[in-house]
């Protein structure tokens, strides 16, 4: 099924979200294929379950953008236990559509996380997936790609949106 993905400006964005608690249920895993499903409807490589309403800690990547199977990651309760190195490169978000700017991030992270099931287990990514795995550990701490431009930019991104909000284009 796919979900409807918040758009900057709702206040559930920059929440940041609870732990997930109860593991191995048909919903959470149903919110989980519902996720990817959404994701991939909108071409995105991640997607966070606040983007679509939901506060709890749980993302879905999958840097192949469908390619490959086992490209597929579902984070649960997630947390970064290492980062090596910097990449600088261009980044969006499905919440905030026509908008992609430039965001400094580790080249490399390890996180530990759980998965439906409440097995905890670890994984490793550089480059796109290692970018994928911070923007969406972020989203669960109500923390969005504005956050690391600079005033300047992340201010003229705002009255744009603004301008959208207004128009009824947003
Ligand atoms: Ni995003």
């Amino acid at each position: 099924m796919l979900l409807t993905i918040r758009k900057y400006g709702d206040p559930v964005l920059e929440t940041p979200c609870e732990q997930v608690a109860d593991f191995g249920s048909a919903e959470l895993r149903q919110l989980a294929a519902n996720m990817f499903e959404t994701m991939y409807g909108n071409k995105g490589v991640g997607l966070a379950a606040p983007q679509i309403g939901v506060s709890k800690q749980l993302t879905v990547i999958d840097v192949s953008a469908g390619e490959d199977s086992s490209a597929k990651l579902v984070l649960i309760n997630p947390e970064i236990v290492s980062r090596e190195g910097q990449q600088l490169g261009e980044e969006g978000c499905l919440s905030i559509p026509g908008f992609r700017e430039d965001v400094r991030r580790a080249m490399k992270v390890r996180v530990r996380a759980l998965d439906l099931d409440g097995k905890e287990f670890e994984v490793e990514g550089d480059e796109l997936l290692a970018r994928a795995i911070q923007h969406e550990i972020d989203h669960l701490h109500g923390i969005l790609f504005l956050k690391h431009l600079s005033p300047l930019k992340r201010d003229l991104i705002r009255r744009k949106i603004a301008k959208l909000v207004k128009a009824g284009e947003w």
